[in-house]
């Protein structure tokens, strides 16, 4: 059975594959189905994203496919950058190096700790009848808090600035095994894993 990943982030594929390595799936990426899809990230919600993305490659594909869509969420910012963690910086080609010292810029005027939580929704998106899909829905999250300076070469994004008090380490210190086994991320996929292995049974 293969299942196709709606996400041309390198670092986002490489924890679901692993997360996903004792199912017996073939995970195929865009790239590999020479598959060139920009999906606008237009839904209100982290579902709505997820979903639209999941779709949108499910229909160009034919295969069974996890659209995900992720966001970093500060207490202190209302929820900002949220649903626009990966837009957040108002320049073009911002780099996550850029989106960090941005996010830092704009706590620097309030009170420490900065709590924070990283979540995720996937949709498992199968194709049904008449080019339809179905959907089905999983999240996760992970609490922690931002700290002014930058811990750990590991992960993408927001990690290095993302303290874990129980771990007492940031997220690109843990290593993608236990990134994987504490991230919203992770959380999220392996809620999916009752209905993709239904999916593997023939029986959805
Ligand atoms: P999207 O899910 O493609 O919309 O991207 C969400 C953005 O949130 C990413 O580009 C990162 O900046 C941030 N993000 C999501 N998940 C993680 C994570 O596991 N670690 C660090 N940053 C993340």
């Amino acid at each position: 059975m293969r299942l196709l990943l709606a996400t041309n982030n390198r670092g986002k594929m490489a924890e679901i594959k692993a997360i996903l390595s004792d199912l017996d799936l073939e995970i195929l990426t865009p790239a590999d189905l020479q598959l060139e899809l920009e999906v606008p990230e237009v839904g209100n919600t982290y579902a709505e994203n997820a979903a639209l993305k999941g779709a949108a490659f499910c229909r160009a594909s034919g295969l069974p496919t996890l659209g995900d869509d992720s966001g970093l969420e500060v207490e202190a910012l209302d929820g900002a950058p949220g649903l626009y963690s990966n837009r957040f910086v108002p320049i073009p080609h911002a780099t996550d190096a850029d989106r960090r010292k941005y996010l830092i810029e704009r706590l620097l005027a309030h009170p420490r700790p900065w709590k924070a939580r990283f979540c995720c929704t996937v949709a498992l998106v199968r194709p049904a009848d008449n080019g339809q899909v179905r959907v089905s829905y999983h999240e996760g999250f992970c609490y922690g808090e931002i700290i002014p300076e930058e811990r750990g070469e590991g992960g993408f994004g927001y990690d290095p600035i993302f303290y874990i008090p129980e771990e007492g380490r940031t997220m690109a210190e843990l290593g993608m095994e236990v990134k994987n086994r504490i991230s919203h991320r992770g959380r999220a996929v392996q809620a999916a894993k009752p209905a993709l292995v239904e999916i593997l049974q023939g029986r959805a």
